[in-house]
């Protein structure tokens, strides 16, 4: 189904009120709180110190307990150049800014969800976001559209290559790093994944006159394995339902902010947690973000790792079935919270 892009409705000369399609009634009201309140810091986790003989052990288990109790933490010292980031986050504008000609070129073909559009989207009455975005698969190589490859902008192209390049290496450090804490063989979470699928989510919020009725994003958790996100510009509007409160997700220079998706909380059989999430927009500065998602390859079964649930002697609180099915029936349904994992 097709959808307006909200960019496109902002820049319209006599905009100056949201359609109705995007005026939400069934936006939760429940109390949200940024991080002055006490307890409501979303964890910080330095990548150097999980790296490092010395300060591993301690920084293992902060990584342990953000992803059991938060489902998110931002990732500090993380090795990507701050003027690399700067560059990334000047260009993902660009790439929104392109004349509407240029961006048709890389519109979603029916039935497909990468390019420019819009996803979940199930009936032509569903209440929508007030956001655009572009996906895009990076890995494996061969499971690249040549179609939106070939055209992109050349500088974006190799701009996207290089830090997908470079989160896929901290996404897989961190598996590992969970692996050693879970106490799960390196080699067995690797087979737990296999070819890593990459994919790339950009995100496009518009300012809105009317912030407080409108979603930038309707609250969701995550099919993948593990999100590394990026907030451009340090312009928040990400919020993590934790004890029944919305927490406002602060941007902290140079970092980056990880979660769990749902794949990973399989894998775990439960211990760490996929956690609901929303985007709220602002009424006066756009946002974006850049997501990438980290998955098993699309073929592999996915299922509650073996050792963990020998060793703690669990029940399989997941059935199997393959990525592929996985994400099939994540994007046959509208977003709606954690709904989807009941399909397991
Ligand atoms: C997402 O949940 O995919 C995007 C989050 C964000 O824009 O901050
Ligand atoms: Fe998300």
């Amino acid at each position: 189904l097709l959808v307006p892009s909200v960019l496109e409705i902002v820049k319209e000369k006599n905009f100056t009120t949201v359609p109705p399609r995007y005026l939400r009634s069934d936006q939760d009201k429940t109390e949200t709180l940024d991080d002055s309140c006490l307890n409501s810091e979303i964890p910080v986790i330095d990548m150097q110190s999980l790296c490092s003989v010395s300060a591993m052990d301690t920084e293992l288990k902060k990584l342990d307990l953000a992803c059991q109790d938060w489902g998110f933490f931002q990732l500090v010292n993380h090795g990507i150049e701050s003027s690399f980031l700067e560059n990334l986050e000047r260009e993902v504008q660009d790439f929104f800014n392109l004349p509407m000609e240029e961006k048709k070129k890389l519109w979603q073909r029916s039935g497909e969800f990468e390019g420019f559009g819009q996803v979940n989207i199930v009936s032509e009455d569903q209440k929508l976001d007030w956001g655009d975005m572009f996906i895009l698969t990076t890995e494996p190589i061969q499971s690249r559209k040549s179609h939106l490859f070939s055209k992109l902008p050349p500088y974006f192209r190799e701009t996207v290559e290089r830090y997908s390049s470079e989160v896929k290496s901290i996404a897989k450090i961190l598996f590992a790093k969970m692996a050693s804490v879970l106490e799960v063989k390196p080699e067995e979470m690797e087979d737990l994944f296999g070819d890593v699928w990459q994919s790339i989510k950009i995100n496009y919020y518009p300012p809105c006159p009317q912030p407080d009725q409108v979603i930038g994003l309707t609250p969701h958790s995550d099919a993948a394995g593990l999100t590394i996100l990026l907030q451009v510009n340090q312009v928040e509007g990400l919020q993590i339902k934790k004890d029944n409160k919305w927490v406002v997700v602060k941007p902290l220079q140079n970092a980056l902010v990880v979660n769990v998706g749902e794949i990973l909380e399989i894998i775990t059989n439960g211990r760490y947690r996929s956690i609901e999430h929303r985007v709220m927009v602002n009424s006066d500065k756009e946002r974006l973000s850049v997501a990438m998602f980290h998955s098993p390859g699309k073929e592999i079964v996915i299922g509650p790792a073996k050792s963990l649930v020998d060793k703690h002697q669990q029940e399989r609180l997941f059935k199997s079935m393959s990525t592929q099915e996985f994400f099939d029936a994540f994007f046959a349904q509208k977003l709606n919270g954690k709904s989807h994992l009941d399909l397991m």
